[in-house]
C-alpha cells in the first residue's frame, strides 16, 4: 500500500532546524525558527512559569479531561488579555487551541464549513505555515500585496486597493496584528484606522494572527491594531499563541477566539468551534493552560511575567541595534539601518535565496530562505562572525 508514497517537501522553517541539527560544524548558527534565545543561546522556561509549575505540582488535583473548549479560568483570563475589555465577554466565544498554528486551524476549519466560498486573503509574503494551514481547513487562499518594490516598507495603497478591488463580502482578510512574520513591518496607527474601515465597509472578516503580543512595543500597546479592528468590525476572528511571550513552546498553548456581533450568537459559534475540536483532537492539553492562568490569575506573579516579557523584546531589540551597528562596521556596501523600523523577532534582511544558501554552505550561518532571519538567536559572541560572514556574502554573491 505505502511503496509509492512520495516523499513530502521539507518544511520551509522546521524543515531547516533539523538540517541545522545534523551539521557537524562546531561555529554553526540557526537563525531559522521564531523561538527567543538569552545571550547564552538558550530557550529558558520562564521564572514565572516555574513559579506556577511549582504551585501546581502542589495544587493540581486532577489531570482528568478538559472540557471540549479548555480551561474554563484560562479562557477568561486569555480573553481579557486579548480583547483589553473592548469587547463585552459575552460576544467571545474563546476555544483553547493547541499552540497559535491549532488556533488558526479550528478558526479556518470551523468557518470553511459553514461557508465553503470564503476565500481567505494572506499577505505576501506571510508566515510559510499560513497557506498549508487555511488550505487543509478547505479555504482558497488570496494573496495580497504588502512590500513596497524595496521590499523594506509596507506599500499600504496597493494592500489597500487590491482588497479593495478583489475582496468579497464574507472572505477573511488574515493580518498579523503585530511583529508581522517574516517580515516585522506593521502598520502604522493610521493604516490600521484604513484597514479596518475597509473591511467593515467591504463585509469581509478580520482573521488575526495574534502570536507575538509583547514583543513589538508591549503587552498593551501590541493590541492597538485588534483595538481598532474591533472598533470598526462588528465580527473577528483573533488566533493567540502564548508559545513565544510565555516561553511555552512545546506545552502547545493558544486560544481562538470568535468576536460575534451579539451577545446570542455565541452558543451557536461555541459549538461548532468545539465540534471541530472533537474530530480533530478530541480536547485540549491542559498543562500549558493551567501554567498560563495560574500566572495571569495571580497578581504577583502577573508582574513578573510582564517584566519578563520587557525584558525578552528589550534583548530582541538590542541584538538587533547591534546587528544593524555590526553590518555598518564591516565592508559591505549595504545600509541595513532600515531593519531598525522592524517589529519582533524577526528582521527581513533583504538576502536573496541564493544568498541564504552560500551562508548555509559557506558559513554554517541557517536563516529561511526569504531572507528572515531570527534576531533573537543572535548573541555578542556570534555577532561578530555573523555580520563578517554576511558582508563576505554579498560580496561573494555581487553579480
Ligand atoms: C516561525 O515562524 O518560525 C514560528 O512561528 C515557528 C513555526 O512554527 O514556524
Amino acid at each position: 500500500m505505502f511503496q509509492h508514497l512520495p516523499t513530502a517537501p521539507p518544511d520551509a522553517i522546521l524543515g531547516l532546524t533539523d538540517i541545522f541539527a545534523k551539521d557537524p560544524r562546531p561555529h554553526k548558527i540557526n537563525l531559522t525558527v521564531g523561538v527567543y534565545r538569552d545571550e547564552r543561546g538558550q530557550t529558558p522556561v520562564l521564572d514565572s512559569v516555574k513559579e506556577a509549575e511549582r504551585r501546581l505540582i502542589v495544587e493540581e488535583t486532577t489531570k482528568g479531561y478538559l472540557g471540549i473548549d479548555g480551561h474554563p479560568g484560562y479562557l477568561r483570563a486569555v480573553v481579557g488579555l486579548v480583547t483589553d475589555g473592548v469587547v463585552e465577554s459575552e460576544r467571545v466565544a474563546a476555544v483553547q487551541s493547541p499552540g497559535g498554528t491549532g488556533a488558526l486551524r479550528i478558526g479556518a476549519e470551523t468557518i470553511a464549513k459553514f461557508f465553503p466560498q470564503a476565500r481567505v486573503w494572506v499577505s505576501n509574503p506571510t508566515w510559510a505555515n499560513h497557506h498549508s494551514i487555511f488550505e487543509a481547513a478547505g479555504l482558497k487562499v488570496e494573496s495580497y500585496p504588502y512590500l513596497g518594490a524595496d521590499k523594506t516598507s509596507l506599500d499600504l495603497s496597493a494592500m489597500l486597493r487590491c482588497l479593495e478591488d478583489q475582496g468579497r463580502a464574507g472572505d477573511l482578510v488574515c493580518l498579523h496584528a503585530c511583529c508581522h512574520n517574516p517580515t516585522g513591518i506593521d502598520p502604522q496607527p493610521a493604516g490600521w484606522e484604513e484597514i479596518a474601515r475597509l473591511l467593515a465597509a467591504k463585509g469581509m472578516l478580520p482573521f488575526i494572527d495574534y502570536a507575538y503580543q509583547g514583543f513589538g512595543d508591549g503587552l498593551r500597546e501590541d493590541g492597538h491594531a485588534i483595538r481598532t479592528l474591533l472598533a470598526a468590525n462588528p465580527e473577528a476572528v483573533i488566533c493567540s499563541s502564548f508559545s513565544k511571550n510565555f516561553g511555552l513552546y512545546s506545552e502547545r498553548i493558544g486560544a481562538v477566539l470568535a468576536v460575534l456581533e451579539r451577545g446570542e450568537h455565541r452558543e451557536a459559534m461555541l459549538s461548532q468551534m468545539k465540534q471541530t475540536v472533537r474530530a480533530n483532537y478530541s480536547n485540549p492539553p491542559r498543562h500549558g493552560a493551567s501554567v498560563v492562568a495560574t500566572i495571569l490569575e495571580d497578581r504577583t506573579l502577573r508582574q513578573q511575567w510582564e517584566g519578563e516579557v520587557a525584558a525578552m523584546r528589550m534583548r530582541i531589540s538590542a541584538m538587533r541595534q547591534q546587528f544593524v551597528e555590526g553590518m555598518s562596521k564591516t565592508d559591505a556596501k549595504r545600509d541595513f539601518r532600515f531593519l531598525l523600523q522592524q517589529k519582533g523577532m524577526f528582521a527581513y534582511t533583504g538576502l536573496t535565496p541564493l544568498q541564504a544558501d552560500w551562508l548555509k554552505k559557506e558559513r554554517a550561518i541557517y536563516l529561511v530562505g526569504t531572507g528572515r532571519i531570527n534576531v533573537a538567536c543572535i548573541s555578542p559572541q556570534t555577532l561578530d562572525y555573523l555580520c563578517q560572514s554576511i558582508a563576505e556574502c554579498l560580496q561573494a554573491t555581487a553579480s
